[in-house]
């Protein structure tokens, strides 16, 4: 089971106008559960303005360096993202959950692969950690890079990005993409969309050539570039995505669990385990979900985004059905093994039990 731990803040930098990164003193009796995959993600919380705020941001730091650290850019009407861009220092504590999450990639030194990766904004965080990786562990890979923003100055860490490349001309491509500025070529100019990932696709790689692809940014990029490689000919389990949220999720990816007429109304016993307590209520079928369920008699669970993409919440279902709303982040191996997204599930079965400690 995941627990918040209370971790002092190392450093905080502004990186552009609305962003700022944060890296962490990890103790050393806890930096091996600290232990993490470029791509994987902290949940972070405090206490704002009397109410426990709780958001998950992508490591920037890479494994290799020894250091834990995000970034976070300020949303509009964004608590968590607010507090740390204008009121967080160096110095604060914040409690900080280890390293989780699917969207990750295992670097081999003998792999002799091609990424490519597109990402926008705050996008760039898990990317930058694995191009980190990549290059350092993998002398043999290559790495291809689409970067979009609005303009120069908003481009998140760019001289970490320029000067990594500069160090590995040969194995790192990094193209910038920008909305509201014109560069050298038309074909960068813009947002990333079906007509530039076609373009860049003929010049820059070759489709079904590349090991996989890491997409992480607004949902509307993430499914366009997603549909176009997969039209291009790209098998699906070679992109990997992490969503931001749900939020913006275009219409025809949302979905809600459908229940047939004769179980509304219907009432599950529910047994959520966690740290070795069990917790037992009473669910309708076409009520809230477990997650919040479970949260409403006292269970202290792990959760983060509560919309099906950052994986926080899994469990095991050790007894009886669920269906699930979205699943952004679960494998297919990890549902085959009965686990769930609590945040997503609903019951199906007069009992089920779930276990967040297997
Ligand atoms: S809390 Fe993020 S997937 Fe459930």
């Amino acid at each position: 089971m995941s627990t918040m731990h209370n971790i002092r803040v190392r450093e905080v930098i502004k990186e552009t106008e609305d962003c700022v990164s944060v890296s962490f003193d990890i103790p050393n009796d806890l930096q091996s559960s600290f232990d993490y995959l470029p791509g994987q993600y902290l949940t972070l919380e405090t206490e704002i303005n009397g109410e426990k705020v709780r958001r998950s941001y992508s490591l920037c730091s890479a494994p290799h360096e020894h250091e834990w650290k995000v970034a976070i850019k300020k949303v509009p009407q964004g608590k968590f993202s607010t507090y740390a861009n204008e009121v967080l220092k160096a110095g604060d504590e914040l409690k900080v959950m280890a390293p989780m999450g699917n969207f990750k990639l295992q670097c081999h030194a003998e792999n002799e692969n091609h990424y490519v990766s597109f990402a926008a904004g705050s996008g760039i965080t898990p990317m930058l950690s694995m191009i980190k990786e990549v290059m350092e562990s993998e002398p043999k890979s290559e790495f291809t890079l689409f970067y979009g923003n609005k303009n120069t100055d908003s481009v998140i860490f760019r001289e970490e990005i320029e000067g990594i490349k500069n160090r590995y001309l040969n194995r790192l491509s990094v193209h910038y993409v920008l909305s509201k500025e014109r560069l050298m070529s038309e074909i960068f100019y813009g947002r990333i969309d079906e007509e530039k990932c076609r373009t860049y696709a003929k010049a820059f790689f070759n489709p079904t050539e590349v090991h996989s692809y890491f997409l992480c940014g607004p949902s509307q990029m993430i499914f366009t570039v997603r549909d176009t490689l997969k039209d291009l000919g790209v098998d699906e389990h070679n992109i990997n995505f992490e969503l931001f949220s749900t939020d913006d999720m275009p219409t025809g990816e949302k979905t809600v669990a459908e229940i047939a007429e004769v179980d509304r109304g219907k009432m599950s016993a529910v047994k959520v385990t966690v740290d070795g307590i069990s917790f037992d209520f009473d669910l309708a079928y076409d009520g809230g979900n477990v997650l919040d369920a479970a949260l409403g008699y006292g269970a202290d669970l792990p959760f983060a985004c509560k919309g099906g993409v950052c994986c926080t919440c899994k469990a095991k279902l050790t007894k009886g059905e669920v269906v699930m709303d979205v699943n952004y982040t679960l494998e297919p191996d990890e549902i085959e093994a009965g686990y769930i997204l609590t945040c997503q599930a609903h019951p199906r079965t007069e009992s089920i039990e779930v276990d967040f400690d297997v």
